[in-house]
């Protein structure tokens, strides 16, 4: 590919870029990979390439349950020290590190279901609005905003969609009644960025609170939001 872009005369290669995973816990995972990099790049040099960026992707792991996040400053740390010797900038593409601990996703217990074998707590949240659980089986805390004085029980968190998938959290001990608000965790990445209008659900609003300051940065969305790019025909 290096030797077609410089042959092609019109394209002029400046880095190499990688993206090794999702969710990486492992340091030497991750200097490896840079590692690898370097090797390439020192070879794409020798043959004649200008190479500037070395582009190491995202990944970097954070806990939802109880997962050992890297020291993110001390594997820095360690990439600038075998960097520094080389020409060369780094890029990182961080997403979920950075956001991910710092939302939740806040829903209202619509109606408490009993059956032989289960509880269900119905929540107005939906796979739309956060899809990482019905998606992926992705495990995320859920609890009770204002504790009850109910019995807890194990209760089966679901969504009002029409899909089996429509799923949160499965035996959730929690102390609940008709109402009640519950925050589901570390919502803050892949949450609002892949919610949708499916079933025709509007998305939420989203607030952001900094320091004591409470501000709605998206705001909740109408029929007509949905509606405005239908067209008479
Ligand atoms: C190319 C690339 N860069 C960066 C990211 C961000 O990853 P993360 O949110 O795990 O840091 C992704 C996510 O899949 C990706 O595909």
């Amino acid at each position: 590919m290096a030797r077609k872009a410089s042959e092609s005369g019109s394209v002029n290669l400046k880095g190499i870029a990688s993206h090794v995973g999702s969710q990486i816990f492992d340091k030497e995972l991750i200097l490896e990979n840079l590692n690898l990099l370097i090797e390439i790049s020192t070879h794409l040099t020798k043959q004649g390439h200008n190479l500037r960026y070395l582009d190491l992707g995202g990944g970097f792991g954070i806990s939802y349950q109880e997962e050992k996040e890297l020291k993110i400053d001390e594997v820095l740390t360690e990439i600038i020290s075998i960097l520094e010797p080389l020409n060369l900038n780094l890029i990182l593409e961080p997403g979920r590190s950075i956001s991910g601990n710092a939302g939740v996703l806040l829903s209202k217990v619509e109606y408490l279901k009993k059956t032989p074998d289960l509880n269900f707590a119905v929540i107005d949240s939906g796979m739309n609005d956060f899809l990482r659980p019905s998606l992926y089986q992705a495990w995320h805390d859920i609890s009770v905003v204002e504790t009850k004085d109910k019995k807890e029980l194990f209760y089966k968190v679901v969504g009002p969609v029409c899909e089996s998938g429509d799923t949160f959290g499965e035996e959730r001990l929690l102390s609940l009644d008709e109402n009640s608000i519950l925050a589901i965790h570390d919502a803050g990445a892949y949450g609002h960025a892949m919610s949708s209008n499916y079933n025709s659900r509007l998305k939420s609003s989203e607030i952001l609170i900094e320091d004591e300051e409470i501000k709605v940065i998206r705001r909740r969305e109408t029929f007509d939001d949905l509606l405005r790019q239908e067209r008479d025909v």
